[in-house]
């Protein structure tokens, strides 16, 4: 069986809440927010009707109540897409979303179906981190993993002991650049056009959920050197240079390129190659350094072929700790996260995959003259994932 084309065409956001009881999101269902992406992606595209999806694939990584009872086919069902279009959910922590769409992409691409939507959903004020998890004792009875590898933040202060040159300061001044280059990023009207305004109750009355509730544009050093460290007593990693918690749903139209073709539409980016990798639980921050590694040699491709690179910023030293790897320039590279990253606005856990491809999307048509980027993300309990994209909208692109 020969592998077809796969291309990315489309994709969209809510706009990501603080979570808990003063986010935007806190009377919103997460189920929802996923049925609000899938219309407005079918609105953006007239040329698919709700009769031509014919799988519906989201991730999630608290699966029950308004996350629960398989969200693909729940949203499909809420969404008014055909009671024909097959519907799933995945889970792979921070990446359920990534995998959501590398899954529907490899059902594509071997032929199981023509046009998928995937995206990613968490509502982290209903569902709060492992709240209602129930790890196996064995994990600490026999020593498989410490501690530490179940709370994310000590995961990130076990990188900073991992790497003593990356100091708080660095962390903090990656931190700022993230915020400041996301503020200018909306400033200048790039940010709000990924975004469908959603108007939802709160405990203000009905307000327009257009813009994300995280960004802090007036982050300073001083201010952020003032910080707790909430996750060891003296520690480096603190509300400031570390993601938040949010709210959030991110989805992405796919198809097979010459599904694509044949309905006159034109892709934004092609998906060249993905993979996943494990690393050890209590350092997971460490995931897209082998993840990248391999989906590179997968697609034949050098960092130097990479022209972008969207890596999502669970925690600001994870993200160092990448850019040391492949000798970027630190703590600001051009080529990564122009747009800032999820320091900045936020970590819905399953929405950031889509997320970063929906950036790198936009990115590609700024940029024509780059022909490969990359989306990259760490994964609880020690994963990386990572998807190489190719510029649909580039200088060499045909259309
Ligand atoms: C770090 C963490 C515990 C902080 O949670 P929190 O205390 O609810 O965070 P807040 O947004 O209320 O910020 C705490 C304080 O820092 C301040 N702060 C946050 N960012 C700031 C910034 N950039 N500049 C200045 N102050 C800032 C807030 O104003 C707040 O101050 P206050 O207590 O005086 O109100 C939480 O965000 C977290 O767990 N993040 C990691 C999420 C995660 O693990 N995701 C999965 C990754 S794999």
């Amino acid at each position: 069986m020969n592998a077809r084309n796969v291309v990315l065409v489309d994709g969209i956001r809510t706009a990501f809440g603080r979570a808990g009881e003063k986010g935007f999101f806190w009377y919103t269902r997460a189920d929802d927010m996923v049925v609000k992406v899938i219309r407005e992606l079918l609105r953006r595209n007239p040329q698919v009707t709700p009769q031509m999806v014919e799988e519906n694939i989201w991730g999630a990584t608290t699966q029950e109540k308004d996350q629960g009872l398989t969200l693909g086919r729940t949203s499909a069902i809420l969404a008014g897409l055909s009671e024909k279009c097959a519907g799933a959910s995945v889970d792979r922590m921070c990446a359920g979303g990534m995998t959501a769409v590398t899954t529907a992409a490899s059902e594509i691409a071997l032929g199981a179906c023509d046009i998928a939507i995937a995206g990613g959903v968490e509502h982290m004020g209903h569902h709060p981190m492992a709240a209602t998890a129930d790890p196996n004792p064995r994990f600490l009875v026999d020593r498989l993993v410490s501690e530490d590898a179940l709370v994310m933040g000590k995961t990130a202060e076990n990188l900073h002991d991992l790497y003593p040159d990356i100091t708080k300061e660095l962390a903090d001044e990656y931190a700022m650049i993230s915020q400041l280059k996301t503020a200018k990023a909306h400033q200048e009207g790039k940010i709000g056009k990924m975004i469908t305004p959603m108007t939802v109750y709160t405990r203000e009355g009905w307000v327009v959920a257009d813009r994300d509730q995280q960004p802090r544009p007036d982050t300073t050093m001083e201010g952020l050197n003032e910080l707790r460290t909430p996750f060891r007593p003296l520690g480096k990693v603190t509300a400031g240079n570390s993601s938040g918690l949010n709210d959030g749903a991110c989805g992405v139209l796919v198809m097979a390129e010459d599904t694509a073709k044949a309905l006159g539409i034109r892709p934004k980016m092609r998906l060249v190659a993905y993979t996943y990798a494990g690393v050890r639980p209590e350092v997971m921050g460490l995931g897209p350094i082998p993840a990248t590694h391999k989906v590179l040699k997968i697609a034949g491709l050098t960092m130097k072929d990479i022209g972008l690179i969207e890596l999502n910023e669970a925690f600001a030293v994870q993200c160092i700790a990448f850019m040391k790897e492949f000798k970027l320039k630190c703590p600001d590279d051009p080529r990564l996260n122009p747009w800032g990253g999820a320091i900045a606005f936020g970590h819905p856990l399953a929405s950031s995959g889509p997320r970063l491809m929906i950036h790198l999307m936009h990115e590609f048509a700024e940029q024509p003259e780059v022909t490969y980027g990359l989306t990259t993300m760490c994964v609880g309990l020690g994963q990386g994932g990572a998807v190489v994209w190719e510029n649909l909208q580039g200088n060499g692109s045909k259309p």
